[in-house]
């Protein structure tokens, strides 16, 4: 059921059920942080490995501290920054936290959504929640509701209304070695950004990188259909007439084309609405029978970065 009552979300996650909520970046898959029945849901509806661990949702700053040993002081600073918003802290858990939330670490992954509807729900529990992005292990982040029903169906029975996410994709996640952040995956935040608030980082788990995180494996994000990163959109569809193309244009139109079928992310070349677009064009391409879907990378600035990050791992097979 798709519903705009809070209410039926708060009884459902009291009852131990899970509850689709949205948020800026992306749908997330919610149940309670302090009930393992609920965590064991989480991962098995999701088809998700338990060595990858959950990010804890709160609604202010006060309650993190409930579940964190140690704010350093760039992490607050950043919190105060970007919080609401999407941003991730890795913190040092406190022993209330279960360790099937954070799948045996010491530390605790926190964030405060900026999303009113689920601000508000929030605010009306007595637990945190847990939520991953609300998708079966490895497919396409949701940034609504639909999306989110059309992979659970009726096993879920409750997902809270809350339109588009305005970011699409996930928050950056932001650890610290000796107060210096550590960028755990490039998210709806730069890095450039974090960086002008926290000064210097080391950036982690890139494509090429051995993966550091448990989450961060390179194949995440994946369409089913082939999914390529292209130098050239229209060379691609040219030199391959036999095949149905789908592609991804940022601020380009491209020739009309008989085997092509195009999306366009953002007439004006905008980033920010590039990424608010991105997962549901991929969706949508995706359940068109395609032979593949393309792409050319984004330019290599702010968020783009981590648009780059995204499309690599949706292409790696
Ligand atoms: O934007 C978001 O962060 C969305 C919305 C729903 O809040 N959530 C999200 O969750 O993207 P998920 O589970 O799809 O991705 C969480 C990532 C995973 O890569 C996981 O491994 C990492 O966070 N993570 C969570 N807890 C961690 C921990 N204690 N240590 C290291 N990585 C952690
Ligand atoms: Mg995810």
């Amino acid at each position: 059921m798709i519903t705009s009552n809070i209410s039926i979300a708060v009884n459902a996650l009291n009852q131990g059920e899970l509850v689709a909520i949205p948020t800026e970046t992306v749908y997330g898959l919610a149940g309670s942080a302090f009930n393992e029945q609920a965590i064991h849901k989480i991962f098995q509806l999701k088809n998700r490995p338990t060595c990858n661990p959950l990010i804890l949702h709160t609604h202010c700053i006060s309650e993190v501290s409930k579940f964190v040993n140690e704010i350093p002081p760039n992490a607050r600073k950043l919190a105060e920054a970007f919080w609401p918003g999407p941003l991730t802290l890795l913190l040092p858990k406190k022993s209330i936290i279960p360790h099937s939330v954070t799948s045996g670490s010491h530390l605790v992954a926190v964030r405060i959504p900026n999303h009113a509807v689920t601000l508000a729900l929030l605010k009306q529990l007595d637990f945190p929640l847990v939520a991953p992005s609300a998708n079966p292990y490895t497919r396409i982040s949701p940034t609504n509701s639909k999306m989110v029903h059309d992979y659970f169906g009726d096993a879920l029975p409750c997902i809270l209304e809350g339109d588009i996410c305005s970011k699409g994709i996930e928050s950056t996640i932001v650890g610290f070695h000796e107060n210096a952040p550590v960028i755990y995956r490039q998210g709806a935040i730069s890095v450039d950004a974090i960086e002008f608030i926290a000064g210097k980082s080391k950036v982690l788990a890139t494509k090429k990188e051995k993966v550091t995180t448990p989450g961060m494996s390179p194949m995440h994000y994946a369409p089913r259909t082939k999914f390529h990163i292209v130098d050239c959109i229209s060379n691609f569809i040219v030199q391959n007439p036999n095949l149905n193309i789908g592609v991804l244009t940022l601020g380009k139109t491209i020739m009309e084309q008989s085997n092509a079928t195009s999306i366009q992310l953002s007439i004006t070349g905008d980033l920010e609405e590039a990424s608010a677009n991105l997962y549901k064009a991929m969706y949508d391409l995706d359940g068109m029978d395609l032979d593949c879907i393309i792409i050319e990378r984004f330019p290599e600035i702010g968020i783009g970065k981590s648009l780059n990050d995204r499309i690599s791992r949706a292409s790696f097979r």
